[in-house]
């Protein structure tokens, strides 16, 4: 079998605790080969990186493989790739740099249906250099972005636009393709959040056509830390602030102080995982990754629907997000019920259910859900039937 669910679940050791996680959206599980991988890196001989003594090469290769681990995921060049703590941590950084440039008269572009990390950096970038911020709001109802919501806010003043490439709680994921290519039309620069994304779909960065695109490991099997990436011609022309003696090569001129090498090693293992998912795929790792996200996606969609079509069901149910594309994440409601409790209930049956705005703070509000949010379920690339079932048995049983 191409995917084989059970012969995944095996690599899982936390699976062993019986417990069904459909909190994937916030953190995925991990295999175990991620673990040794970051408990064999930090144990081998290691230095600063340098290519001279052995243990310098070994941290060398770490950082080398990495990079090239993450331009196989993603389809970049490798030159491109800057390591972060997280993704929260890249956006920052990349607001700064790229404001130093931005002034009056000079804006901005975000939507409601971001993760605050994908908005507060930039907006607040703006607003210190006197930037006009505009904001690009979805529907309601289908909680769709269409492509016209960014470029009826694109003029020739536009400098920078940063977009979901799915919404953490609601799924939707917008057209980033025909975004990048209106963006770019009108000289800006294109960003996109791929950290809910990453885990569900192929992604194909040279094909999207954006300046930036990120994900974060720990949405994917690996350890906490983030990875943005861009073309290397382009972080060439970006100033940032640095250390006097550090470098001025990139990617490492974005990257400060020393880097937790044994912590790469976790994300060259995740995404080698990845890579075996469909452990018949052959060929290169980046043909591998095509073809196991592949299989994935027609391992979840189902289950998605199966998952939706039940909880839909149950009495007193409101659902959010039915964008035609989008990833097998779920976000709901009961009538007269509080999501927490909900949320503590399913907890004692074992069931990782959670309640919350989950930083999508911008599109809880306009949802009506203020900070409170919804109970979110995200299916796993370990998730099953039987998993579903219990969260179906579990939210009957309130
Ligand atoms: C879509 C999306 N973007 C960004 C983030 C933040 O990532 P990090 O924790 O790496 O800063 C999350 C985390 O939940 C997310 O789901």
């Amino acid at each position: 079998m191409a995917y084989d669910v059970n012969r995944i679940r095996k690599e899982f050791p936390s699976l062993d605790s019986g417990i069904a996680f459909f909190d994937g959206p916030g953190g995925s599980q991990v295999p175990k080969s991620v673990g040794q991988a970051i408990a064999a890196a930090i144990t081998q001989p290691t230095s600063n990186r340098n290519t001279v003594t052995l243990s310098e090469q070994n941290a060398e290769k770490c950082v080398q493989d990495y990079r090239a681990a993450v331009a196989d995921l993603l389809n970049c060049d490798s030159k491109g790739v800057i390591y972060g703590r997280s993704w929260t941590q890249l956006t920052y950084d990349m607001s700064r740099n790229l404001a130093k440039s931005w002034g009056p008269g000079d804006e901005i572009i975000v939507t409601r249906l971001d993760h605050d990390s994908n908005i507060r950096p930039w907006v607040q970038a703006a607003e210190a250099k006197g930037a006009t911020v505009k904001w690009a709001e979805f529907d309601k109802e289908s909680a769709e972005l269409p492509v016209e919501s960014i470029t009826n806010l694109l003029s020739n003043k536009t400098r920078f636009v940063a977009v979901t490439g799915a919404a953490n709680t609601l799924g939707t994921r917008p057209d980033i393709a025909a975004m990048a290519k209106a963006v770019k039309s009108v000289g800006a620069l294109f960003l996109v959040d791929a950290v809910h994304l990453t885990p569900h779909a192929v992604i194909d960065f040279k094909a999207i056509g954006a300046d930036f695109l990120g994900f974060s490991s720990y949405k994917i099997f690996g350890p906490h830390c983030g990875s943005l990436v861009s073309h290397p011609e382009l972080l060439e022309q970006i100033k940032n602030d640095k250390l006097a003696p550090s470098t001025t090569v990139v990617p490492e001129r974005f990257e400060f102080g020393t880097l937790p090498y044994e912590i790469m090693a976790g994300v060259t293992a995740s995404i080698d995982f990845v890579a075996g998912m469909d452990d018949q795929a052959t060929g290169t790792r980046r043909e591998r990754i095509i073809k196991s996200m592949n299989a994935l996606e027609a391992y979840e969609h189902p289950l998605f629907e199966y998952m939706e079509k039940e909880i839909s069901a149950l009495p007193g149910v409101k659902t959010y997000g039915h964008a035609k594309l989008r990833t097998p994440t779920l976000y709901f409601t009961f009538e007269g019920k509080d999501s927490v409790e909900i949320f503590k209930h399913l907890a004692k049956l074992k069931v990782n259910a959670p309640a919350h705005n989950f930083y999508a703070y911008e599109a809880s509000h306009r949802l009506g859900l203020g900070d409170k949010g919804a109970i979110r379920a995200g299916l796993a690339p370990y998730s099953t039937k039987e998993d579903v079932d219990r969260l179906v048995s579990g939210l009957k049983s309130f």
